[in-house]
């Protein structure tokens, strides 16, 4: 059986985790509902009030590792595609926005996690990263430093440069399918990737519970538990 796509991108926003219990930031009552953006995401913010972010990033880390939160069909779906278009020889590249773990708890390990990870911590001086799962608090320094430095959640906030920029427009440049799954397409630059993949000559597919003002080749619309892995079974059987 050969692969009818063989270089595929997929970047994933909020959506993929929301049946795992993860608010989203968009949707009604999501996070930017009832926090501001510029007061919990982003570096002026947290210059302002370090406690108050430190805080919001501390019950987003706990509840992230509340027992009941796990991956769902769609994380899992994605990492058994991942496997099985390496295993026949493609390229799979899975960029996601969000800063949960439960892409790599459900198998997929080489995630380009472009805005960070809840689950490590940054020195603001040096830029180094280090695992972090517990409260992240004022006294909590870094001992890459002299003197050593104030830690802040690793999280790329508005105005900052995401991670790994390069790797995905080189994943963009050579892919022959690019799926948004998942996110409303408003934040660049990821917002833009899927014109890149476009005119890169990659097919261009959305799912998400409803279309975004995007405009992709094909659309998939209804809850990424049940659209993922219909979706990539197509692929798979090459019915898409
Ligand atoms: N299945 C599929 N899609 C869903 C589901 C679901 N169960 N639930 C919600 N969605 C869709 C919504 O319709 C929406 O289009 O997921 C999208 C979530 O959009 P946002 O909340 O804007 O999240 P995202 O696109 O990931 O945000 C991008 O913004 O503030 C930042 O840094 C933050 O990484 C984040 C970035």
């Amino acid at each position: 059986m050969s692969l009818a796509y063989s270089r595929i991108v997929v970047l994933t926003g909020a959506g993929i985790s929301a049946e795992s219990g993860i608010s989203t930031f968009r949707d009604s009552n999501g996070l930017w509902e009832n926090h501001s953006i510029e007061e919990v995401a982003s570096p002026e913010g947290f210059q302002r009030n370090p406690e108050k972010v430190l805080e919001f990033y501390n019950l987003r880390r706990a509840q992230l590792l509340d027992p009941q939160i796990q991956p769902n069909p769609a994380h899992q779906a994605l990492g058994r595609f991942a496997q099985e278009v390496r295993q026949q020889g493609g390229q799979f590249t899975l960029i996601s926005q969000n800063v949960d773990d439960l892409h790599q708890r459900a198998g997929n390990r080489d995630v380009i996690s472009m805005h960070g990870q809840l689950l490590s911590a940054l020195c603001s001086q040096s830029g180094r990263a280090r695992p972090w799962s517990g409260p992240l608090n004022l006294k909590d320094v870094c001992d890459c430093c002299d003197p050593p430095q104030q830690l802040r959640p690793d999280i790329v906030w508005f105005g900052e440069v995401p991670y790994h920029l390069e790797a995905c427009y080189q994943a963009l440049s050579e892919a022959d399918l690019f799926v948004a799954l998942g996110t409303s397409g408003q934040v660049y630059p990821a917002a833009g990737f899927t014109e890149l993949a476009s005119q890169a000559g990659a097919t261009t597919v959305e799912i998400n519970l409803e279309p975004t003002s995007r405009s992709f080749d094909a659309g998939y619309y209804g809850p990424a538990s049940i659209k993922v892995p219909e979706f990539l079974e197509k692929i798979l059987a090459g019915k898409a």
